[in-house]
């Protein structure tokens, strides 16, 4: 039996509240109202089964399971490889657009709590079926969505004009927000940014909310929801999970430890160091020590080969992707463990401060974590107030330079 896409999205709605997640009836009317599966492109992509490698395979219209993806709670990947397919036989290495999973976009909307009136801008319009929902929420007079891409900002106008909208639309990098609508109540970001961009902030109203997904590279990508206080900084907490693909220039080169450790290099030092990396390798990726090494230490990356006997022995790789490593030999109950390291940074040294300043603010879990954003990408992680600064590790992010602790702002 075929059934009607009306029933269809009315079914999603009902499945989503079931669940908990669409808790909010305006939302749920929107949800109801718009048809998803016309913001699908004829080509969509999945993982290739087959070839079992994490590379990406074309799936036509054609193809039976996917009327299904439109009002299943999935993400459908829209786009590969920046819309030119890296493999020599069209399948692509990296997802780089998609139409993201119901639940998370109807958690963000929430979470961003729009009511009527207010100016939203949306970074990364893709399909345009989060823009739509935002257009049947507020009005497309109160609804601004910028793509860096313009073949998908294209494709994403004549969807949304197809299913009766017309919000403003821009092609362009939205780290820069959108100076000429600004000020907005509201800016969500359906894309990760790994350095909140200082734009997002400046361009909302005092009182305005901004949430966007947050990808360190290290903890899990968590959802945060700052408001904007007068004076142009915004404080906020992390409010759950968002699995997202990066900001386009801020995508971290992809690959394996090994395309980025080359233990022969002759600049590499060994040395003995007490740092014991474990409480870091080990660290639960939605905790708070995670964030905290993720936020400290930027592109932290880390690979780890556990000994095959019971002797707990392992090799653990820090990498950043740029330029630096470490090495470091574990045995369990050894204060000083043989290492070698490459690069500008000392990548255990930064780990072992980012877990110290963790631990003597009384190891917080995630939720009791709050970063500070300034109106230029300025960022700072606190503990239960903004007031309460974690101390940023030595020339790092949130010190300002060179000095081993930041001052708290007035
Ligand atoms: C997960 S998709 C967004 C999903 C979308 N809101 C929807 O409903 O279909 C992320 C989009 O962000 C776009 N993007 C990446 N970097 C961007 C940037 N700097 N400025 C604007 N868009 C960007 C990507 O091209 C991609 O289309």
């Amino acid at each position: 039996m075929i059934v009607p896409h009306s029933e269809r999205r009315v079914a999603l709605a009902a499945r989503l509240a079931d669940r908990g997640v669409l808790t909010d009836p305006a939302w749920r009317r929107v949800v109801e109202s718009v048809p998803r599966h016309a913001f699908l492109p004829d080509t969509v992509w999945s993982l290739d089964v087959d070839a079992g490698d994490g590379t990406l395979a074309p799936v036509p219209r054609s193809h039976p399971d996917r009327s299904q993806w439109a009002y299943d709670d999935v993400s459908v990947i829209t786009q590969v490889d920046d819309g030119a397919p890296a493999l020599p036989d069209g399948r692509g290495e990296r997802a780089t657009s998609s139409a993201s999973q119901p639940s998370l976009v109807v958690a963000m909307l929430q979470a961003l709590d729009a009511t009527d009136g207010m100016d939203v801008l949306e970074i990364g319009t893709a399909t345009g079926y989060n823009c739509a929902l935002l257009c049947e929420r507020l009005g497309p007079e109160h609804v601004t969505s910028v793509e860096i891409d313009p073949t998908l900002a294209r494709q994403a106008q004549s969807n949304l004009a197809a299913a009766g909208y017309e919000p403003w639309l821009v092609v362009g990098d939205g780290t820069e927000g959108v100076p000429g609508r600004a000020p907005f109540d509201r800016v969500l970001a359906t894309v990760a940014a790994r350095d909140i961009p200082g734009a997002w902030i400046s361009q909302t109203r005092p009182g305005g909310v901004v949430v966007t997904p947050w990808a360190t590279g290290f903890a899990t990508t968590a959802l945060l929801r700052l408001v904007v206080a007068e004076g142009g900084v915004a404080h906020g907490r992390v409010v759950g999970d968002a699995p997202f693909m990066w900001l386009r220039d801020q995508r971290v080169p992809s690959g394996q430890w090994r395309d980025f450790v080359d233990e022969q290099a002759p600049g590499a030092v060994g040395y003995r160091t007490t740092v014991d990396p474990m409480p870091v390798c080990d660290a639960d990726p939605s905790g708070g020590l995670a964030l905290t090494v993720g936020a400290l230490v930027p592109h932290l990356n880390t690979a780890l080969y556990r000994a095959a006997d019971d002797s707990g022995e392992a090799t653990v790789y820090l990498f950043d992707r740029r330029g630096s490593w470490a090495l470091v030999e574990y045995v369990p109950g050894d204060a000083d463990l043989e290492a070698h390291r490459f690069g500008p940074r000392d990548l255990c040294a930064e780990i072992d401060h980012a877990r110290r300043a963790w631990e003597a603010a009384g190891s917080p879990a995630r939720e009791h974590l709050g970063i500070s954003v300034t109106a230029t990408g300025e960022r700072r992680l606190w503990v239960e107030e903004p007031g309460n600064l974690l101390p940023g590790v030595p020339g790092g992010p949130g010190t300002g330079g060179a000095r081993p602790h930041v001052t708290c702002w007035s």
